[in-house]
């Protein structure tokens, strides 16, 4: 089957806040909204069909999620990633955000010093501050047009710290980490006792010549001090399904996690979320091969756009993720200058790379999970913009 990720749908009035919070969240409602990370396209047809038949049943008193729910996620663990897992090591969480949450108060205590790696994901910031936990931060270095970490300092700066917060793939810097980089990392945070939470939610969404490596799939010893946090919500384009899970093959460390799943009582969930995600992982391989070429063709079409045309604003080449990092800098505009210039002159909706703290300065993201005439229709805009200034 082709899919048709060409297909404009009107997401406006279905209470998109990607669309219809444009008004609140950039002062206008009519920036073409290349912000909030979901996509534009439509979640597949077989999640649909999921979905529409759990309703048929007519009845959505409490529910579990069955033997093969949870088998659908070591499948594709195993077929995508060559991730062996077992089934009793998946718990669950309504998003990965509040799982990041939940981690922290498990397995830390107030004012425990836990380590991210800006510019990066903002919630990370958030979670460990309305915690009451220390932020470390071990920036990023960019070199050669790539994010790496910087062992250097991480070095440092483990000895003090409980837990590391790790982005794997990185958002929104794009890079997926290889083995050696994770490898060296994890093998640092068990030296020094630091637990690591990998968020690994756009494991699925990497381009063809990069290769995703779970963090937890590289060693025992690795695994057991790692909690991975997946969802097939960014791949499959249902995060308002509220459907994920956290892994942990360390029992004490999941046991840690369920007793905080079970204080604040969110462990059933939501019995749509259960069936689309057994869907998505059943049957979602074809549709990710034909979204992950669409999305590439996308990347190459907006990178030779600005080479050409906008040389002034340059993309960091992202390995995976479908947000693409651009560093404009040069356009010398002062930071507000910046933000209101894209949402004012060039009518676009793009996330201020500020908000993903240091390293942001200078940068704006940009999702391409569009199809293709949006996305030209935005660097067109982008084009006339820079152009008059
Ligand atoms: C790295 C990362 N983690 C988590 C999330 C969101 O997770 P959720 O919506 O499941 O809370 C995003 C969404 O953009 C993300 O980029």
């Amino acid at each position: 089957m082709k899919y048709n990720f060409d297909e404009i749908i009107n997401r406006e009035n279905t209470a998109s806040v990607k669309y219809d919070l444009r008004k609140d969240i950039f002062e206008k409602e009519d920036v073409i909204p290349m912000w909030v990370a979901d996509m534009d396209f439509k979640t597949p047809d077989f999640i649909i069909k999921a979905i529409k038949d759990r309703a048929n049943d007519e009845v959505f008193g409490y529910s579990f999620r069955p033997e093969s729910y949870f088998l659908s996620i070591v499948n594709w663990l195993k077929r995508r990633h060559n991730w062996e897992i077992s089934k009793d090591w998946i718990s669950f969480s309504p998003g990965i955000v509040p799982a990041v949450n939940m981690a922290i108060l498990a397995f830390t205590e107030p004012n425990d010093k836990i380590i991210i790696q800006p510019p990066v994901y903002f919630p990370f910031f958030s979670a460990i501050k309305n915690n009451n936990r220390a932020i470390i931060e071990n920036p990023l270095k960019l070199k050669n047009g790539r994010y790496c970490f910087d062992f250097n300092d991480l070095e440092k700066k483990l000895a003090d710290a409980k837990m590391l917060i790790l982005s794997n793939p990185h958002n929104p810097g794009g890079s997926v980490w290889t083995k050696d980089e994770l490898k060296r990392l994890g093998e640092m945070c068990l030296e020094n006792n630091v637990l690591i939470m990998s968020d690994e939610i756009h494991a699925d969404l990497v381009f063809k010549d990069f290769k995703f490596t779970p963090l937890a799939s590289i060693s025992k010893n690795i695994a057991d001090s790692t909690v991975t946090f997946i969802a097939p919500s960014k791949t499959f384009n249902m995060a308002a399904l509220s459907t994920s899970s956290v892994i942990a093959s360390n029992k004490e460390l999941k046991d840690k996690y369920d007793k905080v799943l079970d204080a604040i009582h969110v462990g059933l969930g939501n019995v749509f979320g259960t069936v689309a995600s057994e869907a998505a992982y059943n049957y979602g391989d074809e549709w990710l091969d034909q979204l992950m070429d669409y999305i590439s063709v996308n990347l190459d079409f907006t990178q030779e756009f600005l080479n050409e045309k906008i040389p002034q604003i340059k993309m960091i080449r992202p390995e995976g993720t479908y947000l693409v990092w651009l560093d404009c800098s040069e356009l010398n505009l002062k930071e507000k200058d910046l933000k209101e210039f894209m949402i004012k002159d060039a009518g676009l909706g793009f996330n201020d790379g500020r908000m993903f703290g240091t390293g942001g300065e200078g940068y704006m993201r940009m999702n391409i999970a569009c199809p293709k005439q949006t996305l030209l229709n935005a660097l067109i805009n982008l084009e006339k913009a820079v152009n008059k200034l």
